[in-house]
């Protein structure tokens, strides 16, 4: 069993739109995926009640609610997924710290911009400093195309390189329909049903394999060390 987190201390970084958007192409793929929604505001949870209600639940996912790291630690114990995916809240709390330690790679979803980043800076500064063996991987989040050559883009990349942050190289692109997903019933795939929406779903999907490529890539790496 593979046990990844999505944490950041501060909100809004598209932590949980990654969780559900990663879960979705991997079940697609057949594999078995547990998501464990271990934040209070529970957007996973409302996400696949939706999909439920809508009967576009993928089987391959399920998704269960941790409201404390000692129910966390006791879904990870029973769970048969061959992938379990953990959604934290956006806060610096005792919850994040136990994904972390549970996980074989926790990714920190960021915006890329200077603010974003001092925070998520102060995060991998915290696990160096705390934490015997954490991976944390660094993924660029809601990247617009015309941002990338702004000033506040580069400001950022400069503090990934200056804090020598561990990050992937694949980033995620903020996508209207990344949106309509995360806010709607069932999977990109289901989106693409609409014809004017299929060639958009289509490098939506691709961002997210590629993504999903580099996490495997680094686990490959982390057991063979
Ligand atoms: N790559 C993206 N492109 C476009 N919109 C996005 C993207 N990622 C997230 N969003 C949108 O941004 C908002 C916040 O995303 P999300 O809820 O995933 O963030 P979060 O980090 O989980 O927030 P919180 O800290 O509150 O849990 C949502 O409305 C979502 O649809
Ligand atoms: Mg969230």
């Amino acid at each position: 069993m593979t046990i990844i987190s999505f944490a950041n201390s501060k909100g809004g970084a598209g932590k949980s739109t990654l969780c559900l958007l990663i879960a979705s192409e991997l079940a697609h793929a057949g594999t078995n995926v547990l998501i464990i929604d271990a934040d209070e505001q529970q957007s996973c949870s409302q996400w696949a009640k939706r999909c439920r209600d809508a009967g576009t639940l993928l089987d391959a996912i399920s998704v269960s609610r941790a409201s404390t790291p000692e129910e966390l630690k006791a879904l990870l114990q029973e769970s048969t997924a061959e992938i379990v995916l953990v959604d934290v809240q956006g806060s610096m709390n005792k919850m994040l710290i136990a994904a972390i330690v549970a996980s074989d790679v926790t990714i920190v979803p960021s915006k890329a911009n200077v603010m974003e980043m001092n925070e998520t800076v102060k995060l991998f500064e915290w696990a160096q400093a705390n934490l015997k063996r954490a991976p944390l991987r660094l993924v660029l989040t809601r990247v617009d195309g015309i941002d990338v050559n702004t000033i506040a883009f580069k400001d950022a990349v400069h503090l990934i390189r200056k804090n020598n942050l561990p990050a992937f190289s694949t980033f995620i692109r903020s996508r209207k329909v990344y949106e309509q997903f995360s806010n709607n019933a069932g999977s990109l795939a289901t989106i693409a049903k609409d014809p004017s929406k299929a060639e958009q779903v289509e490098k939506a999907r691709a961002n997210i394999v590629n993504l999903i490529s580099d996490i495997s890539e680094l686990l490959k790496t982390e057991r063979e060390a």
